[in-house]
């Protein structure tokens, strides 16, 4: 009969030590499959990203218009052992070489979740390593520390912009996050995706990556924003003052201009102008609440944060970051965002956030569960102390 006892705190102890003992750096596997990414990463302690492994699923899923969870669970399935298998492979690694385990728990479609925290909980399990239980969003959140030289100090803010949440918080520490604005309605990649839908643009070729989004900034190049005039969000005496976000407006208005012929979408330069006027207003409604969360930052969490951090799938666009980056400028404040492969899902910040974690002692339980929501800000009052029950 298996012993109760604290397996999980005594093993990260010894882990860490061995790895400190050996002097080399800390080295985790990273497995992400909260949405429609199935990827592995095994990254160390001083950043170095050994090798990684994303396989996209958006020619699953384009047909169909959007995310079909159960199409996207079924991938997962089929995907995770070649991943983790090619990921170890590229590493030259084995799974007794790796230091530790970090999955992806949540917030995410629970059927892809449960995907991917089952191949973690059972890697780890199975050959006796930590298990780290990661919050996706916090793992976007760090992924610009990553690196020997930690660029990225904390408090910083943090514009986490992405196909599942568009929000500002504070990053005060790892577990520790305060959430300044939030979207009212739609999520900025949404948005993105559905004006992309709108004006019929082809997603760009699937192993590129991006999706819609990426296929809306591309087309954008091309066109003059000033040719289809937008309304900006949350422009009202009632909501200018107020750091939350709305993208339901601007959707709205291309699908009106739709339905009113207001723009050809069989016409190349119609669908670039569109792209860019939509592209321009959003990057503008950023900078407008960011600067909000700046000033909230400062005046009621009394918090002067080192620098910006962009990240999540949209921050990979370059009008976006172009626009966060004059307000940055204008508060000696540097921006940095992760590059642009490393703003999208990926296994690479689910392997860093897992480090980050480590080093703070934050582990989870073999039976750890996944969480579908999970509001950043609740981190810390999460118990993370392994419970005995668990063995
Ligand atoms: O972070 P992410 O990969 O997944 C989560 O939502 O967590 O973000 C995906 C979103 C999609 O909406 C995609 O269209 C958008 O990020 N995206 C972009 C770009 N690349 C990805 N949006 C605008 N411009 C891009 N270059
Ligand atoms: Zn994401």
């Amino acid at each position: 009969m298996l012993t109760r006892r604290p397996l999980i705190r005594a093993l990260g102890r010894r882990r860490i030590s061995t790895a400190s003992e050996q002097r080399r750096p800390v080295r985790v596997l990273g497995l992400e499959t909260s949405c429609d990414d199935t990827a592995a990463a095994i990254v160390t302690g001083d950043g170095n990203i050994l090798a990684e492994t994303n396989v996209h699923q958006h020619k699953v899923h384009e047909e169909h218009g959007g995310i079909v969870p159960l199409l996207a669970a079924d991938r997962h399935l089929q995907k995770i052992p070649l991943v983790v298998r090619e990921t170890l492979e590229k590493a030259e690694m084995r799974m007794e070489d790796v230091d530790a385990v970090a999955v992806t728990r949540g917030p995410g479609l629970p059927a892809s979740l449960v995907v991917g925290l089952a191949a973690g909980k059972t890697l780890a399990a199975v050959h006796a390593k930590p298990l780290i239980g990661v919050h996706h969003m916090e793992a976007h959140a760090l992924m610009a520390r990553m690196g020997a030289e930690q660029k990225v100090q904390f408090p910083y803010l943090c514009l986490l912009i992405s196909g599942g949440h568009t929000l500002s918080l504070v990053v005060h520490d790892v577990n520790h996050h305060s959430l300044i604005g939030q979207t009212r309605d739609e999520s900025i990649g949404v948005a993105f995706d559905k004006v992309a839908r709108e004006i019929e643009l082809p997603w760009i070729d699937a192993q590129v990556g991006g999706g819609p989004g990426a296929a809306l900034e591309q087309m954008a190049r091309e066109g003059n924003a000033a040719r289809f005039p937008m309304p900006m969000p949350m422009n009202q005496s009632t909501t200018a003052r107020d750091p939350g976000f709305s993208f339901s407006g601007i959707m709205s208005h291309v699908a009106r201009m739709r339905e009113q012929r207001a723009f050809d979408h069989t016409c190349r330069q119609d669908q670039a102008d569109l792209a860019a006027a939509f592209q321009q207003t959003a990057a503008k409604h950023l900078q407008k609440k960011a600067a909000l969360a700046l000033a909230h930052a400062a005046d009621a969490l009394n918090t002067r944060v080192t620098c910006m951090v962009a990240s999540g799938g949209v921050a990979s666009n370059q009008a976006v970051r172009q626009s966060l980056s004059a307000l940055a400028r204008r508060h000696s404040l540097p921006l940095i965002c992760p590059p642009p492969r490393l703003c999208t899902d990926n296994g690479v910040m689910i392997a860093w956030a897992g480090i980050e974690r480590l080093r703070r002692g934050l582990l989870d339980p073999y039976d750890v569960d996944f969480i579908q929501r999970w509001p950043l800000d609740q981190l810390k009052q999460m118990p993370y102390v392994p419970r005995e029950s668990s063995f």
